[in-house]
Formats: structure tokens, sequence, C-alpha cells
């Protein structure tokens, strides 16, 4: 196969990803690219990890920091932690390695809101960034960057890091080029300038990512794919959770707080926000958008169908399958999608300006609307705040789902107070369960858990909490909130205790 890098000076550089490897030392900061499992280093992480077991087995420690856009693959992350290479992580992760590794305290994490990476480090505030391990589509012949499948954090990376190593990966679309809009106004205070996007489908940037070619130290050739899961079609809570909110969006555009064809949308990954994509396949709504992080696989069946006309992210998250339909309707799908960097997609100020209908998923909610997103039983984090945080406190309208219950059944999803807030009940406005949804616009503390429980709690724990709720309003020294301290945490410590919250 013909080469992809066209640029004579980066050819001259290409090496094997065990040199490249080579060229990082024990306690570099290494930013990697990467966003759910797209466009993520493949060969490099894997011969680093090799290199820190030997130094282990030699009895010297050997670790370095990761950066990254988001959650990776287990060849990077996996393969990493295995050989607890990992000094400190940021931002979102979410393999189970590493989840392990954190929660023993083996690891430092630092879970920042994805929006907020790229202007930390152009800000100083997390440091030295040494070296920028970054996987590209191809290398033209004036040296620039081709993106894959994700751009993340990339433009800082390239931008900030003293040396970079290229992977570029021949397993990812050639057609991907012309597909991304990397935005070249960033600055910092006082010399922000508006960002001059105003509709999902604008372009304000150029299509290549751009690097002095004397920061290049290596340039490493691969052909592997990215970790894409097969599809598994939504379950039957899910399903529920997606009626219920395609329901309140269609009363919404009755009530005219909606405009018919709905805001852009913005959905986490998973069971459930697939199902509402599915579910808008069937609905009533023409001529969607989206301005979301990740573009999964029900996005691109409503581009197809017609329904979805413009989709906006970061991050390609496909199965095997759409990958395919993908590379061979490039030509199709290009004028309805573009990848930008995550400080755009998921910046608050094109969020607000567009009003965005955010949708994410949560651990577990409380009775007055604060959400936990991260954290189970207060302590042990499960992934991280990803961009939720991003999204919910600037959306139109911001809604997070949750089957009720969790843990067969043991676990209630809405409990009298959350163990840890991500979001708190200032920037919740619809929770939703297979049970129901609760809007909780304009309603007041009392008004809301009312609600929420009437509304979202599993039946089974429906009468603890209206029972909490009653005692707490007479018995709380402060009526605007009331709680009883004791009994709120007791349910987490019955978790902790039994594997349940169930009392009786
Ligand atoms: N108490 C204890 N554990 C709970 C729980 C609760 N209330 N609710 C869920 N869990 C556990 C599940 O049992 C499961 O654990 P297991 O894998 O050991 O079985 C795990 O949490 C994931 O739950 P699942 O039902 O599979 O949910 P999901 O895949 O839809 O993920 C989040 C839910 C909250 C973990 C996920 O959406 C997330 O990481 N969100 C934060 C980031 C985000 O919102 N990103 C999108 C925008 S960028």
């Amino acid at each position: 196969m013909a080469s992809r890098v066209l640029n004579k000076t980066l050819a001259g550089r290409v090496v094997t990803a065990e040199e490249a490897a080579s060229m990082i030392r024990a306690g570099d900061t290494v930013g990697m690219s990467g966003f759910t499992g797209a466009g993520y280093p493949k060969a490099v992480p894997v011969a680093l990890a090799k290199r820190i077991m030997d130094a282990n087995l030699r009895g010297e420690k050997f670790r370095v920091s990761v950066w990254t856009g988001a959650s990776t693959a287990p060849e990077l992350d996996g393969a990493l932690a295995m050989v607890d290479g990992v000094e400190l992580r940021l931002p979102y992760q979410s393999d189970p390695i590493c989840r392990k590794k954190i929660n023993a305290g083996d690891m430092e994490y630092l879970d920042i809101h994805l929006s907020h990476v790229g202007a930390f480090v152009r800000s100083g505030f997390l440091g030295k960034l040494d070296v920028a391990l970054i996987e590209v589509t191809g290398i033209r012949e004036d040296g620039a960057l081709i993106p894959a499948s994700s751009i993340g954090n990339n433009k800082v990376w390239l931008d900030y890091a003293d040396k970079v190593i290229l992977e570029v990966n021949s397993w990812q679309s050639e057609r991907l080029e012309g597909v991304h809009d990397v935005y070249q106004g960033f600055a910092l205070p006082p010399n922000r300038k508006p960002i001059p996007l105003v509709s999902p489908s604008d372009r304000i940037g150029t299509p290549y990512l751009d690097c002095p070619l004397e920061k290049v130290i290596a340039v490493v050739e691969t052909s592997s794919p990215d970790r894409n899961a097969p599809f598994s079609a939504p379950d039957e809570a899910s399903k529920r959770i997606a009626g219920h909110i395609l329901e309140f969006l269609a009363d919404e555009v009755k009530k005219g707080r909606l405009p018919k064809d709905l805001l852009p949308l913005q959905s986490g990954v998973g069971n459930i926000a697939n199902a509402v994509l599915f579910g808008l396949q069937d609905g009533p709504f023409e001529n969607l958008t989206a301005y979301t992080e990740v573009l999964q696989d029900g996005m691109l069946s409503l581009i197809s169908s017609g329904k979805l006309r413009f989709a906006s992210a970061t991050a390609f998250s496909l199965s095997p399958a759409k990958v395919d339909e993908l590379n061979a309707q490039m030509d199709r799908y290009r004028d309805s999608l573009i990848l930008r960097p995550q400080e755009i997609s998921n910046h608050p100020e094109l969020i607000r300006r567009l009003g965005c209908l955010a949708m994410n998923g949560m651990i577990e909610a409380d009775i007055y609307g604060n959400v936990n997103s991260t954290h189970v039983n207060g302590t042990a984090i499960m992934n991280g705040i990803g961009g939720s945080g991003d999204f919910a406190r600037n959306a139109y309208i911001s809604f997070f789902m949750t089957p009720s219950t969790a843990k067969k059944g043991n676990v209630s999803c809405i409990v009298p107070m959350v163990t840890h807030v991500d979001h708190t009940e200032h920037d919740v406005h619809v929770l939703v369960t297979e049970q129901g949804l609760a809007d909780l616009r304009g309603l007041s503390p009392k008004q809301r858990a009312e609600r929420v429980i009437e509304q979202c709690a599993h039946p089974d724990f429906r009468p603890a909490l209206r029972d909490y709720v009653r005692r707490a309003g007479a018995a709380s020294p402060g009526k605007h909130t009331p709680h009883l301290l004791d009994e709120a945490f007791a349910w987490h410590r019955n978790l902790l205790r039994t594997g349940s919250m169930r009392t009786g």
C-alpha cells in the first residue's frame, strides 16, 4: 500500500512503534489523541507499555502522565494501566483497568469538563506538555495533517507539546479529508473574541491540523481499526425512556416552546441515547440538527433517512457496519457532518447560543434534582463527567436519564440525597426514567421532590421516599430543602453494608 506520508521531510522520520516509544521519557506528560474510542494512537502506547513492563522487571519505576480527548481503548488506557504506567490521567476515561487503579488510589485522575481542558493547557494551569502523540489519516505534501475519526484536543497538544509523534493510520478512510473544521482563533482572556458560529453547519476553521515540522520527532505507520463496538438494539427500559422524551418534545412544540424542527440535539453515548435517536427515526420531527460530541449509529441513520439535516461533533463512535457505510457513502454524508475540536463542540458560548437539547445519562438523582453522573456510593468513580456539564449548564433544556433502579432492582436511582453532585438542582431541567418524566422547570424544591418521586422513582421505593419527605418536612430545621441528614445517608450506608437499598 502506498505510504500516506507525502511530505518528504516527515517521510524521512518514519520509524517503528518501538523506536518512537523509546523517545518518551519516564516522567513525561504525553498528550494523546482519542475520543470515545476513535482516532487514538494504536501502536506507540502498546510499545510504551512493553517498555514500562521491562523497566518494572528491572526494578525501575517508569510512569507517564496521559492527557487525551476523552475515553480511548484497551490498547491505550488498558495497556498502560495494566503495567502501572500512568501517574496521572485526564480527562474522561472509561477503561475498567484504569477505573480499578484510580479507585484503589494507585493512579491520579483529573475529571475535568471536556471544554475546559484546552483552555487549562493554554493558560498553563496543568503544567508542561512534553510529547504529543497523535493519530492522523495522512500527511500532505505541504506537511498539513489530515485528522482521523476524532479531533478532540489534538490542536492543543500539537500547539503546546515540545515534541510530536504522529501515527499515520491507513485504516482511517482517506475520504475523511475535508470533513473536519479546525478553529484557529482560540485566545486567552482578555483577548477572546466571540466565536463566529451561529448554526451547527457553520465552518469557521480549516480542514487540517498543522504543526511545525521541526517538532515532529517520529512518524509511525499503522493500519488498525478504531475500537468500534457492534451495535446492540435498545432494551425495553431505554425504549420507554426514549418514548417519554419524544412525547415531551412533541408537547413542547404544541405549546410553542420549541420549534417544529426542535433545536440542536446533544446526546450522550449508550443504550438510552441510541434509543432516543431510533425513536426520532419514527417520530414526527423533520429537518433536525445535532450539535454534540459524538456521532453514533443512530445519528448516521437519521442523516441517511433525511430526518437529520446536519450533525456537528468531535468524534465518530460507530459500529463496524456503520463505519463501512460511512466510508462507502462519504460523498453523500460529507455535506451533512463536521468534526471539530472538542473546545468548539463543547463550548458553553456556542451551546447557549444554539439552545441545545442536552440528553445525558446519570448514576442517580435526588428528590430535589441534584444529579450524580460519576460516583458509586460517593467515593468510587465510574467514568467521569465528560461533556455532560458543558452541555447541562448551558442547554436550552437539560435532560438526565436512567433506569429507575440498578443492580437487579436492589438500588434506587432516585434517592433522598445524592452522595456526589456533578449537576446541581440549578442545571437539571428534566429527569427521566422508564417510569416517567419529571419536568422540574419552575418548581420549588418541595414541589420538585413530589414530582420526582411520583414520576420517576420505581414503585417499590416510592413509599420509603414519600415517608422520608413527610418526616423531613416535619423535623428538618430548614424548611426550604427539608432533609434528615443521617437518614438520607442511611440509604447509601445500607447499600454499602448489604448491597441493597431495600429495608424490608
Ligand atoms: N448505584 C450504583 N451503581 C449504579 C447505579 C446506582 N444508582 N446506577 C448505575 N450503576 C452502575 C450499573 O450497575 C453499571 O455497573 P456495572 O457495569 O458494574 O453493572 C454502571 O453503573 C453503568 O450503568 P449502566 O446502566 O450500564 O449505564 P450507562 O452505560 O448508561 O452509563 C453513566 C451511565 C452515568 C455511567 C454514563 O452515562 C456516564 O459515564 N455518564 C457521565 C458522562 C456523560 O454524561 N457523558 C455523555 C456526555 S459527554
